[in-house]
Order: C-alpha cells, then sequence, then structure tokens
C-alpha cells in the first residue's frame, strides 16, 4: 500500500506544512481526477494539513484508481448466461439419509480433533442498518441469557470442541483456531469485548484478530468524498477484502503452519449460525470439493436474496444478486421437480480449503473490479449519497474448481440480525424468535413440556451450547421436566 514519502516528496513527521500542496503530489492526483481532495487546502491549519498529507499519502492511489475504473466500467452490465445450479453439485435435506448425516458428522469431528479446521468470521462491517454505534457482535439480541453474539458463537465453538474431544477419545482438549476479520471501524471496540469477557470460555492464543482493509467512498462519477476537509471518506472493503486481508496478514501461512486444510467462514449478524458444523465439514470432505455454501430455499420469487447459479454452460457455480437476475428468471419454475429454478439462496455460510484460499487471495486482486453499493456517507456537506466499493466474499466462487452446495432448514440456520427493531424484517427481535422456538422444539423433542404466560409463538426457550450443538444430547437434562418460557436451559 502506499508509494513511498520519498518518492512523493512529503515529508511528514517533521517541520512546518507546506503552505501549497506538493506538487508532485498535486500532479499524481490529477492524473487520477482526485485533485479537489486540497480544495480546502487554504482554510486548513498546518496540524490539518499534515493529517491531510498523510492521509493522502497513506492511499495506495495507482490501485484505487485501477478499481475504481473497472468496477464503474463493469457497474450495471447485463450477467452473462445463466443456468441454475445443477442437482447434483446439491445436497437437498430430503433426499439425504440418516446414515449419510452419521457418517459426516463423525468426519467433520474426526477432522476437527486432528486440528484440521479453522473458523473464520467476518466481522468488519459498519452495521449502519443496525444503528448500534458497537460493532454488531457485541450486540445482545434479548435472548433470556442475555449473550452477544460473539458469545454465542464462541459457546458454538466451545461445544463443538467438546463433542470432538469426547467422539475421539482424546487424552488432551481439542481446541479450534478462530480467526476474526474486523476493521479500523469494529477492531478495537471487538479486541477489548474478547478481552473483557476473557474471550468466552476459549484460550486467548487460539482466536487472532485481523483488520481488512478500507476503501474511499466515490460519488458517480469516482471522484473521493472528503468527509472532512482533511481526511477522504473510507470504508471497509467488503466482507471480500478477507481475501487480501488473510494475505496481507500472512494469516495462510499461519494457518498451513497449524496444520489446518479446511476453514469455515461466514458473518457475525446470524444468531443461528452453527459455527463449525461438523456435518457440513464432514460433508465438504466427503464431495472432496474446493469450495463449498449452505443454502436455503428461496422463500418466494422475489426475495431480495442473491442465489447460486451456473454461470453458462458447464461454467462454474456463483452468486447472482437479486437485483441482477430479471424478473421472469426469478420467477421460472422447473417443471419437473416444481421448484423454482433458481431456488438456492445464498446465506453467507461456507468451508473452503486453504489451498483454495491461497489460489483465490492472489486471483481476486487482479481483477480489480469491486461491486458499488450506492450509500448514505459522511461527507463535509453532511450526509450524502455516494458509492461504496466492496468485494463479497461469494466472488470467490467463480474460481472453485468445485463447488458443492448443502441446503439447510432456513428456521435451524439462519436468523439475520440486519436491520433495528421496529424495521419489518431481520431484526434483533425477530432472530431471538427464531432462536427460541427453534430451541423450544428441541426441548419438547427431547421429553420436555414447556408452560408460558405469554402466547407461545411470540416466546420459547434458549439451549445454552454448554449442553447442546444442534438439539442433541438433550433428553438426559429434559426428559419429564417442565421449562417456564422464556428462561436458558443451562448446567
Ligand atoms: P452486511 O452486508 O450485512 O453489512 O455484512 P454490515 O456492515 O454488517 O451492515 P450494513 O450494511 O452497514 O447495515 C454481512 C457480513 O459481512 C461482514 C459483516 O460484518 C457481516 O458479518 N462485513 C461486511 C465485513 O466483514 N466487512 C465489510 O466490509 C462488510
Amino acid at each position: 500500500m502506499g508509494e513511498s514519502t520519498v518518492a512523493m516528496g512529503i515529508d511528514n513527521d517533521a517541520g512546518a506544512a507546506p503552505n501549497a500542496p506538493p506538487q508532485q503530489l498535486m500532479e499524481r492526483l490529477k492524473d487520477y481526477g482526485q485533485e479537489h481532495v486540497f480544495a480546502l487546502w487554504d482554510e486548513l491549519s498546518p496540524q490539518e494539513r499534515h493529517l491531510l498529507l498523510n492521509d493522502i499519502q497513506s492511499l495506495d492511489l495507482s490501485r484505487i484508481d485501477r478499481i475504481i475504473r473497472c468496477s464503474l466500467r463493469s457497474h450495471g452490465l447485463s450477467v452473462a448466461a445463466i443456468e441454475p445450479v445443477p442437482e447434483s453439485c446439491v445436497s437437498s435435506v430430503e433426499e439425504r439419509t440418516m446414515e449419510e448425516r452419521e457418517r459426516w458428522w463423525k468426519m467433520g469431528l474426526k477432522a476437527i480433533s486432528e486440528g484440521k479446521l479453522a473458523v473464520l468470521l467476518l466481522s468488519g462491517g459498519q452495521g449502519t442498518r443496525l444503528g448500534s454505534s458497537d460493532p454488531k457482535g457485541c450486540f445482545n439480541i434479548g435472548l433470556p441469557s442475555g449473550k452477544s453474539l460473539f458469545q454465542l458463537q464462541a459457546e458454538r465453538i466451545l461445544c463443538v470442541q467438546r463433542l470432538a474431544t469426547h467422539a475421539m477419545n482424546e487424552a488432551g482438549s481439542v481446541a479450534i483456531n478462530w480467526y476474526i476479520m474486523t476493521s479500523p471501524f469494529t477492531d478495537d471496540a471487538t479486541r477489548k469485548f474478547f478481552e473483557s469477557h476473557k474471550y468466552f470460555g476459549l484460550e486467548a492464543d487460539q482466536v487472532t484478530f485481523f483488520q481488512q482493509g478500507t476503501i474511499p467512498c466515490i460519488s458517480k462519477d469516482g471522484r473521493y468524498i472528503m468527509d472532512t476537509p482533511y481526511k477522504v471518506a473510507k470504508a471497509p472493503d467488503g466482507n471480500g477484502g478477507v481475501y487480501s486481508a488473510l494475505k496481507s496478514s500472512r494469516l495462510l501461512e499461519d494457518m498451513a503452519s497449524r496444520g489446518i486444510k479446511y476453514v469455515d467462514c461466514y458473518g457475525v449478524d446470524n444468531a443461528l449460525v452453527r459455527v463449525a458444523d461438523p456435518t457440513f465439514l464432514g460433508y465438504f470432505i466427503d464431495k472432496g470439493v474446493a469450495a463449498a455454501a449452505k443454502v436455503v430455499r428461496k422463500a418466494y420469487p422475489q426475495e431480495k436474496v442473491g442465489v447460486f447459479v451456473r454461470r453458462g454452460k458447464g461454467g462454474p457455480l456463483t452468486v447472482v444478486e437479486y437485483s441482477e437476475l430479471d424478473q421472469s428468471l426469478a420467477s421460472a419454475v422447473n417443471q419437473q421437480t416444481g421448484r423454482l429454478r433458481f431456488c438456492w439462496s445464498n446465506v453467507c455460510l461456507h468451508m473452503f480449503t486453504l489451498d483454495f484460499l491461497n489460489q483465490v487471495a492472489n486471483g481476486l486482486e487482479k481483477d480489480s473490479i469491486y461491486h458499488l453499493a450506492e450509500k448514505k456517507i459522511q461527507s463535509i456537506h453532511g450526509y450524502t449519497m455516494g458509492l461504496k466499493l466492496e468485494q463479497f466474499i461469494f466472488d470467490a466462487f467463480p474460481y472453485a474448481p468445485s463447488t458443492a452446495l448443502f441446503e439447510v432448514l432456513r428456521e435451524e440456520e439462519f436468523a439475520p440480525v440486519k436491520n433495528a427493531n421496529g424495521s419489518n424484517y431481520d431484526t434483533p427481535d425477530s432472530a431471538r424468535l427464531l432462536v427460541l422456538r427453534l430451541h423450544a422444539r428441541w426441548v419438547v423433542a427431547a421429553g420436555g413440556f414447556l408452560t408460558h404466560s405469554v402466547p407461545l409463538y411470540s416466546t420459547g426457550v434458549e439451549v445454552s451450547p454448554r449442553c447442546s450443538y444442534a438439539g442433541e444430547n438433550l433428553e438426559s437434562i429434559c426428559r419429564g421436566r417442565t421449562f417456564h418460557a422464556p428462561c436458558e436451559i443451562t448446567f
């Protein structure tokens, strides 16, 4: 990142700020059509001039210019011909046998006990829709336990570690390495949250934080938006920024040195996420693919979710966003199965081999094509509509030599926390209810009873990951017992 200070002719650390923007830097900015960043130079104090120079100096101007040009040019171009995902690439819930599930569960636990799985959390987003000033993972969605999203995930990792240790009769204990991607907007608060909660029972050295990059926010004509007269507005470079962040922080080497072969990757804002799911891992290993995704069935044709498609005849699987999918294709039905032709929704639950991550970390950057997201951006003129440049985690799929999809039930594994309470969908309230209802079903299936003073549809119980990961092993705790909802069931 960044051209060298010497090459720019800037000395930022010492002496008075120059009276005019350094000529050489100005020329370079002119080349890229960004010289307006110095428009308010004359009004800046010496200290602000230094800040501005440092800020511009920290930008890799030519790389950013390439990204802006490529992304603006390709924006809105129609998606290449697409086809439905072949049935052979999908394991659907209905066709999965009990024998397969058990086999995958055991295979997954074995690989976990051998230290081959790492968990990779995408947690660098700004969570603007949720409107909390803390990172999303710190958010308490109002479960009886009051646990944050981070805590729920940490305890599920602890639970899988116990299951793997137990299944393999290991003498020592199994540790799953957890890599947490933050951004400059979430890094400090995330680290402090983990420290103050003693890593939720995990060992501090099995948790690794690393930061993703940021990139300037731009106007529709590709010019940087100024956050203040001496600072360019920047945003994280999307959850697909994880590939270059893993590379630049040398964490792919770190994973290899620890013997990690598989990486389970997910977004922070799913209250039902089955982190380090042994069944999914076993399926992935069994299929021998480079990449896999858990998918849910699209609820209705116009649902605003990205779906997996095959690009061209025999091409790779990839995700097409709802805005890019033609209306007639979105509602087309497969006459044989009666399902939507494009029915497999992406919910940001992925598994990759480490080899594939290495390959992608090099390939994606070369493409220089980022998605353009029109968002409200804080600027010197107040909030203004502008463009954020983002790569997406699923941009990797077209590079995968082989991909498999694994259908899961929405009500079991997908409780998104996107919007603030009061919005119509994907709120902390709706996510809490999904957790309580699922866990209530587990308890009843294990022979427990529920009483409740509010209607059951608006409440339920929470099962601590200390007791169960996915509804297993609950009989000894629940059979014949009555629980008053809402409550947490724990040891
Ligand atoms: P979203 O696309 O929902 O974005 O992220 P967000 O930042 O959480 O929320 P809004 O759009 O500002 O309201 C999906 C997942 O990708 C992560 C988020 O932290 C979340 O886990 N993400 C998103 C990143 O890690 N980095 C990013 O640059 C963007």
